[in-house]
């Protein structure tokens, strides 16, 4: 697949007006967000819940595509036609989770780096097979008061990020590359922001070093934000201005596009934030979302495992993708919630 290929395939990924669904909760994350609602995570349980978001009617205005779980490509729904298939009906395109999780960094204590990347090409190949449009990676980066995040893990992160997004671009595949900072913590937002521009600009390097294409990849950081425990936090607006400028200073203009992930970010604070930074656009690349809590949490809160209430939790994840939708171009208020 030519770089042109791939170039089209993530300005869809980025196109106005849509964002990303990530819907790849490991089995392990999912029990996680099924405890919460006291529903046992089972595969038809997990089946029955994304079946429920896949099949959201209208969901295709607002959503562009949405990242799967291994588990999730090779599920079918209760009609028996595949979820990817339910996906690209709508037009909407199926990705996947590729990497195998953050795993503790050896001789770097409270420091991950994530593994995934022996038999990744024959995984992707797969993968091509089973419909996936694109690929995600996702590393995790710690803040702490000395010592973290430390070069070493910094660069061993950037390295995997950056083959994984060599192999994927070979394979076809868009690679979604996901450095995510942590914002546990008491840092400041101007701690946050230098982290992230260091963690960005070596991430560039390492895709430089690694031949990748720029024009056929898409970048999901973090928002730049201060720390959850921080005594004063930032608010919406000094927010989007210290996300926009330190992307201005790391991510270059020839990247399609930014879909921030929610981090842990409440539903309507991740929708103000992307707005708040839209409108000070114009900027180099489009700025999305890629939410997997902030699109959800309603949802699954509405649904709580029950049939009978799989039209609530479908509004409630339409409602979300709506209000992200309007934040792609600055026109959300937060009149606008329920
Ligand atoms: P959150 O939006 O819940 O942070 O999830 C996005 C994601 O895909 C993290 O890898």
């Amino acid at each position: 697949m030519s770089v042109q290929d791939l170039n089209a395939i993530a300005r869809q990924m980025v196109a106005k007006g849509k964002g990303i669904l990530a819907a790849d909760e490991s089995t392990g994350t999912i029990k996680k967000r099924f405890d919460t609602i006291d529903v046992e995570s089972t595969e038809d349980t997990r089946r029955a819940y994304r079946e429920l978001l896949f099949t959201t009617e209208g969901a295709e205005k607002y959503i562009s595509g949405v990242i799967l779980y291994d588990e999730t490509l090779r599920q079918s729904a209760s009609d028996g036609r595949r979820l990817a298939d339910i996906l690209k009906e709508k037009g909407i395109l199926p990705g996947i989770k590729v990497d195998m999780g953050a795993k503790d960094l050896a001789f770097a204590p409270g420091e991950k780096v994530t593994e995934g990347l022996d038999g990744l090409r024959e995984r992707l190949a797969e993968y091509v097979t089973l419909g996936a449009k694109f690929t995600k990676w996702r590393a995790v980066i710690s803040i702490s008061k000395h010592g973290k995040p430390s070069d070493y893990c910094l660069d061993a992160n950037a390295h995997a990020l950056a083959r994984y997004a060599a192999l994927a671009q070979e394979a076809g595949l868009v690679p979604i590359v996901e450095p995510e900072i942590l914002m546990d913590g008491d840092h400041s937002i101007e701690r946050s922001a230098v982290v992230t521009e260091k963690t960005l600009r070596r991430v560039f390097a390492a895709l430089y070093d690694h031949r990748v294409s720029l024009e056929g990849m898409v970048l999901k950081p973090n928002m730049v934000l201060s720390g959850y425990d921080a005594p004063e936090r930032a608010g919406v607006e000094e927010v989007a201005k210290a996300t926009v400028e330190t992307f201005l200073r790391a991510v270059p203009a020839a990247v399609p596009g930014i879909v921030f992930l929610s981090g842990g970010q409440t539903e309507e604070e991740s929708t103000a934030h992307l707005n708040a930074m839209n409108r000070l656009g114009p900027l180099p690349w489009e700025l999305s979302f890629s939410y997997g809590r902030a699109l959800q949490a309603s949802a699954l809160q509405a649904w709580r495992g029950n049939p009978d209430n799989v039209a609530a939790a479908q509004a409630a994840y339409l409602h979300r993708a709506h209000m992200n939708s309007l934040a792609r171009s600055g026109e959300y208020d937060p009149s606008m919630e329920k």
